[in-house]
């Protein structure tokens, strides 16, 4: 089965509308990639500052193709265009890995 990639980023409250403006700008970053199957960003309701950025993937090595390539051009500048790269609006970030184990969808 699949395996989980969950970006978990630290966003201070008054950079939630840039990061999430941010997100909406790379619209298509990870669509076309080998093995890609799912992205969502998730925004916090309550109890925490970290959005989860969920990703699901065929498989570890179609993860790590990602990784290591159009991941690059999916985190490149902040739509300002050249120059020097923007202040990012999370001030953190930590990787979470999991595989499938079970899965249901609705009939
Ligand atoms: C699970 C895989 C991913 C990893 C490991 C990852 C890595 C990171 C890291 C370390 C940051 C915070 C630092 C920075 O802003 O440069 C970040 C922010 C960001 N990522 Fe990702 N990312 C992942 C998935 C994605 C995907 C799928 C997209 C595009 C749809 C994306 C687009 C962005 C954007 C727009 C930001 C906001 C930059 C900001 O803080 O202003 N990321 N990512």
């Amino acid at each position: 089965m699949s395996i989980v990639k969950i970006n978990v980023l630290t966003v201070p409250a008054e950079q939630r509308e840039l990061l999430e403006q941010r997100f909406a700008a790379r619209a298509g970053a990870v669509e076309n990639s080998d093995g890609f199957e799912w992205f969502e960003l998730l925004r916090p309701l309550e109890g925490t500052d970290e959005y989860l950025v969920y990703t699901r993937w065929r498989s570890e090595d179609d993860f790590q193709a990602w990784m290591n390539g159009p991941r690059k051009a999916a985190h490149e500048g902040g739509g300002e265009g050249g120059g020097e790269r923007p202040k990012p609006a999370a001030t953190g970030s930590t990787l979470w890995s999991f595989e499938v184990v079970q899965q249901a969808a609705p009939k």
